[in-house]
């Protein structure tokens, strides 16, 4: 029987991975990513969804539906909205599972503009600078905090 149930949620832009500014993001694609998130938590016999949007609002709808069907934590990279939406975190605050939020870079490396996070208030955790093994991170703490 399965342990639960964790959603990745990747916000806009992410869609690029592999080739939106490599020297920054790598050149994993997001395939590659939730790939490696599905085999290792299968192998701990979690399930996972994975899912990536451009808007704002298939973001929340996610969330919402997180709250319904049993979700037991998000893993998020909420990308651009980090910094601009407090519907995001609106949203997360009405989850009641555990939150995550992954940044493949180091944002408080870069534009000022990027050291704000709104989600950060809500998660958990947050992972930044680790490329995309921060996303296997985030699972780590997800089912260490699991384990009874
Ligand atoms: C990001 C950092 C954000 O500032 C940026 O807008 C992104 C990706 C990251 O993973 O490093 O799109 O969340």
């Amino acid at each position: 029987m399965s342990q639960g149930k964790v959603l990745v949620l990747h916000g806009p832009n992410l869609n690029l991975l592999g080739s939106r500014q490599p020297e920054i993001y790598g050149r994993e694609t997001l395939d590659d990513v939730n790939n490696a998130l599905r085999e290792t938590a299968a192998g701990h016999d979690w399930g996972i969804d994975c899912f990536q949007s451009n808007h704002e609002g298939a973001l929340i709808d996610a969330i919402h539906a997180a709250r319904l069907d049993g979700t037991r934590a998000i893993i998020i990279n909420p990308a651009a909205y980090t910094h601009t939406s407090v519907a995001l975190l609106d949203a997360l605050n009405a989850f009641e599972g555990r939150v995550y939020e992954v940044h493949i870079s180091n944002v408080h490396q870069r534009e000022a503009f990027r050291h704000h996070s709104y989600v950060s208030l809500r998660a958990d955790g947050v992972i930044a600078g680790l490329g995309t093994q921060g996303y296997q991170a985030a699972l780590a703490a997800v089912l260490a905090a699991a384990t009874p």
